[in-house]
């Protein structure tokens, strides 16, 4: 059987985490993968978790199997998080995920058994692995225009245009906030207008919210979605807690649906659950247990919360020293985006070929499309990744 197989097209993100792993030079800077790293360098477990985890050692009473759906208060949790009071009683429902790829995977699988047989519109860029997990489940996807390289943002007179012609009952898949992997977000005003286009055309808002807090924090960022709720009938929300909490290999995230009735959301919660029987079963407990002890305690949330700010503080630090850097090493404006976008990733706009010098020469690891992990950055990595690009650029001209 497995002589038939032919060999799948490698995720670039996965290839390049290897190509550094293996990468034998001291000095090798990541820029890839997702992953928050603070001022030392490090990707470490935040004090909110630690202290979660010895509660959980101390008071967790058995390890038996959760609920199919997960840790039902988990789930009421995370619901009122994201949508807060645009939350639809009644009509919303979660589902706890194997982090948010599962949850983006289990919201595709139920919009493929729904048989209304939806094409599923993604922004053009996109997370790299959107398009490989509709492709698997079988349904079809278009782009929707979105970024705009010239002057690096949101091009929303071309993406209203085009889904304004949206088929009723199609998917549009929006990122909550903190796009992957441009880092160009959507104004509260321009997610009014997608609401009333939503609205009006029938489409399905479709939100992967893997960064909430990240962007301009908790309440801030989430502004676009429940105002989205509180408008549309019909909502998918794929969250993740593996940057939030900071527990990326804890796989924690939920799969929120809101319905437009009672009836309509109870069959919503049982598809997802007997979907998620044929997935993974029981979804793990440890993350989700974690996430429950912290926003369940009123001394560990603010301490959470706090955490969170630092770490969104710190994002935004290096996007501003980042651009500075660049302008005064450059002498030029090409960088200053760096400073306005949003979150852990930005669209560098440097060619495939740059991308190889920079690793090659280097030993600077980003993605081939040209994203930066701005998260990944500390004042010295800022400085190496300067004078590489003035090297370059300069030899390049
Ligand atoms: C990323 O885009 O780097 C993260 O979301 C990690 C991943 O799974 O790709």
């Amino acid at each position: 059987m497995y002589d038939q197989l032919g060999m799948p097209a490698e995720d670039p993100i996965l290839q390049l985490a290897q190509a550094f792993r293996q990468d034998g030079r001291e000095n090798k800077i990541d820029l890839g993968i997702g992953i928050y790293k603070d001022a030392d360098g490090k990707s470490a477990v935040m004090s909110a978790v630690k202290s979660a985890e010895r509660f959980l050692i101390e008071e967790e009473p058995s390890k038996a199997y959760i609920g199919i759906s997960g840790d039902e208060v988990f789930n009421q949790q995370m619901m009122t998080l994201v949508l807060g009071d645009a939350l639809q009683a009644g009509r919303t429902l979660a589902v706890q995920t194997p982090g948010g790829g599962g949850a983006v995977r289990l919201l595709a699988d139920l919009a493929r058994v729904s048989k209304t047989n939806p094409t599923v519109w993604v922004s053009d860029r996109t997370w790299i692995n959107h398009v490989p997990i509709f492709e698997e489940t079988g349904l079809s996807y278009r782009r929707y225009p979105y970024f705009s390289a010239e002057p690096q943002s949101v091009d929303f007179d071309a993406m209203r245009a085009v889904l304004s012609g949206v088929k009723r009952g199609d998917i549009v898949l929006l990122h909550g906030c903190c796009h992957n992997p441009t880092g160009a977000d959507l104004s509260f005003d321009q997610w009014k207008t997608l609401a009333a286009s939503a609205a009006d055309g029938g489409w399905i808002p479709f939100i992967d919210l893997a960064y909430l807090g990240f962007g301009q924090g908790l309440e801030a960022d989430a502004e676009g979605i429940r105002h989205m709720a509180s408008v549309v009938p019909e909502m998918m929300v794929a969250v993740s807690c593996s940057k939030n909490f900071a527990i990326y290999r804890e796989r924690t995230g939920c799969a929120i649906v809101i319905a437009p009735s009672n009836e309509a959301a109870r069959k919503a919660k049982a598809n997802l659950v007997g979907l998620a029987r044929v997935n993974w079963s029981f979804p793990p407990s440890h993350g989700a247990a974690v996430v429950r002890t912290i926003l369940g305690s009123t001394e560990l949330r603010p301490a959470w919360q706090a955490e969170l700010d630092t770490m969104r503080a710190r994002i935004e630090a290096n996007r501003r020293e980042l651009s500075s850097v660049l302008r005064a090493r450059l002498n030029s404006d090409r960088f200053d985006f760096f400073a306005t976008h949003s979150g852990m990733f930005s669209l560098s706009g440097l060619e495939h070929e740059m991308v190889g010098r920079l690793r090659e020469v280097h030993a600077i690891f980003i993605p081939s499309d040209g994203r930066i992990n701005v998260a990944a950055l500390q004042q010295a990595s800022i400085q190496r990744l300067a004078d590489a690009l003035a090297a370059e650029l300069k030899e390049a001209a």
